[in-house]
């Protein structure tokens, strides 16, 4: 099995684990169930992996915490580096609203920025628009060049930002230039990777929004050729302090995609918990499963894979309905 392959597993089964709690209204316990799936399923994985963006730092994280060794450390195995967000929208798989995923990405060691849970604002857009865009330009000068683009009015361009008093300026800039906005309670990632996607109806991701989910989101880049850039911003009191102690006291840098995942070799798996524009949810039935999932591998070779996969307990009986 390829690393894709198992990459692909993980995310499945921390879906899975997941989409059991949806609506519950408990996100720590659904992303407590999500990272312990996932942890599990990394254990047989033939790599020396180590996480490098994960639940939190040693003391704060039973597991998939940050430097943790995970797959089977066999001495010939791949040296890994992993990002994971076993439960990306939290509140949204508690809620049982749209757009929660299970994500992970991966790279030979080095290849992922170890990024601080602080925030990062943000501007993400698909492959035609790249270069086009500044973390330095207004608002309606980013529009114009990604309306210029794309081919069409700005009034055409679906912009998505999270829904926060933080970007109440944003979201009046982006109205004042005339494009529209999808306002969601949670989840950036998923329609980052949605904006490098035709047909999904998504141009744009802009705003901060968390800087481990910018790390997952530039890995997806480098399989998609779209582009992110980003500033780190400090969240919480002591955030400066932290920042500048992890080697990042220049608060004006400009991350690009490179900058948040250096390496050209990159797997991203993403599996939908609840039914979003990327991916569906989880549907359970008598006997099993049936989980939707995108993989991606930017070399050797590159692919990208939307997976619809049936998972059936050993001694499911039934007849399977196609489609
Ligand atoms: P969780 O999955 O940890 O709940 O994070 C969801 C999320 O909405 C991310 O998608 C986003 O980047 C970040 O939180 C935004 O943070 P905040 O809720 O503090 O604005």
């Amino acid at each position: 099995m390829s690393l894709a392959d198992d990459f692909l597993n993980i995310a499945q089964q921390a879906a899975i684990a997941s989409a059991r709690t949806i609506g519950y209204g408990q996100k720590n316990h659904s992303d407590h169930v999500a990272t312990e799936a996932m942890r599990q399923s990394m254990d047989s994985v033939a790599m020396r992996g180590r996480i490098v963006i994960g639940e939190g730092e040693r003391d704060e994280a039973p597991m998939l915490y940050i430097g943790e060794a995970v797959g089977n450390q066999a001495p010939d195995a791949p040296e890994i580096d992993i990002a994971v967000d076993p439960l990306e929208g939290t509140n949204l798989c508690a809620t049982g609203a749209p757009n929660s995923i299970a994500v992970l990405a991966a790279a030979p060691r080095g290849g992922l920025l170890h990024a601080p849970d602080v925030y990062l604002n943000k501007i993400v857009v698909g492959p035609d628009a790249k270069s086009t865009v500044s973390l330095d330009a207004t608002v309606e000068e980013n529009l114009k060049e990604i309306a210029r683009a794309l081919k069409r009015s700005i009034s055409d361009l679906l912009i998505v930002v999270l829904d926060r008093d933080r970007h109440k300026q944003l979201i009046a800039d982006i109205r004042q230039a005339g494009a529209r906005i999808r306002l969601i309670g949670d989840g950036d990632l998923a329609p980052g990777v949605a904006a490098s996607l035709a047909g999904t109806g998504v141009h744009a991701v802009m705003g901060a929004g968390g800087a481990p989910e910018g790390v997952l989101t530039a890995a997806a880049m480098r399989c998609l050729g779209g582009e992110i850039l980003g500033r780190l911003v400090p969240a919480r009191e002591g955030d400066e302090q932290r920042l500048a102690d992890a080697g990042y006291p220049d608060l004006s840098r400009v991350f690009k995609t490179e900058d948040l995942a250096p390496s050209d070799e990159v797997v991203f798996s993403a599996s939908g918990v609840t039914d979003g524009a990327l991916l569906k949810g989880v549907r359970f039935f008598g006997g099993g499963c049936r989980s939707h999932s995108l993989v991606m591998s930017s070399k050797g070779p590159r692919f990208v894979r939307f997976v619809d996969q049936v998972h059936l307990n050993d001694d499911y009986p039934g007849k399977l309905t196609v489609s």
